[in-house]
């Protein structure tokens, strides 16, 4: 009896797109690592999820230079993930969640950076303080504790592949992008033609990770981490939306807000 072909909806080696799904749904047990950290991040999730400036996103409350800073935080921090993946590309408990063509955001968020930013973008943009720490982690978790790399893998790849597609649609009304996809190639997986499909190869890969028990529960404090990472990074965001709106709101109502205005 033929094996059953084990399909994913990405490129197989020679190059051929496959689209059946693998019927893994089924087969999981609760040690799966990709159980565990579903299970593991709920709640980190609902923070996240509930936190002011992505209700505000959500809402379509959102300020394009606000906008245009997240992005110069997302392009900091996958710069650093992509770069220590890269690193640790043939470690063992690295390499069969390896899918550079598929997922790497760098060159996206390059081109989104390039478009809201112009020609000189490198020039202009800084690795935010809130965003720092985030990145710095990255690096040390890379050269020092790879497997803790899964984590922040899962957290931000699968997130992107979860959420991303809304969040893509709220940004393009609300900053009236052009439908063209530019400033927001970051959301656009080029590589993955069913995100289901790629998820569920992520996570059965995920769970061919060869691990124990405790290295398993490590990964999952590790994206809490990196759950908590982001929210540091919205929170600076929001923050400078308040002193942002006070601009604006200066420029557009002379007098408001100042005691003592002449003239
Ligand atoms: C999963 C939405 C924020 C990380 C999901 C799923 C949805 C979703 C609908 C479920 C997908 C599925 O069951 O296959 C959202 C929305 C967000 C948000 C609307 C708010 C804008 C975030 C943030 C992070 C994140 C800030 C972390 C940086 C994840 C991860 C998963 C996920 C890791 C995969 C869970 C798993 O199946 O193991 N998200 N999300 N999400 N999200 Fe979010």
């Amino acid at each position: 009896v033929p094996e059953p072909v084990k399909t994913n909806g990405v490129t197989n080696e020679r190059g051929k797109i496959i689209t059946e799904v693998e019927d893994d749904e089924d087969n999981l047990s609760p040690d799966d690592l990709s159980e565990l950290l579903a299970e593991g991040t709920k709640k980190s999730h609902d923070r996240a999820e509930n936190c002011q400036f992505v209700k505000d996103f959500l809402r379509g409350r959102i300020q394009r230079e606000l906008f245009k800073r997240g992005t110069v935080a997302l392009y900091f921090v996958y710069t650093a993930m992509e770069e220590e993946i890269e690193r640790n590309r043939d470690h063992p408990q690295f390499a069969p969640i390896y899918f550079p063509t598929e997922l790497h955001r760098r060159e996206a968020l390059a081109r989104d950076l390039e478009y809201f930013y112009g020609e000189d973008w490198e020039n202009q943009v800084t690795c935010s303080p809130g965003t720092q720490p985030y990145v710095d982690r990255i690096h040390e978790v890379g050269r020092e504790d790879p497997v803790l790399l899964v984590a922040h893998s899962y957290t931000r790849y699968m997130g992107d592949l979860s959420g991303g597609q809304i969040l893509k649609k709220v940004a393009q009304r609300a900053l009236k992008l052009p439908s063209s996809g530019e400033g927001l190639h970051f959301y656009q997986f080029e590589g993955i033609h069913s995100t289901k499909a790629f998820k569920q190869l992520y996570r059965s890969r995920m769970n061919e990770l060869e691990m124990d028990q405790e290295t398993k529960e490590r990964i999952i404090a590790e994206s809490n981490l990196a759950f908590k990472f982001n929210m540091g990074v919205f929170t600076e965001l929001e923050e400078a939306g308040k002193s942002i709106k006070e601009e604006v709101l200066d420029a557009g109502f002379p007098g408001h807000g100042h005691g003592d205005m002449d003239g």
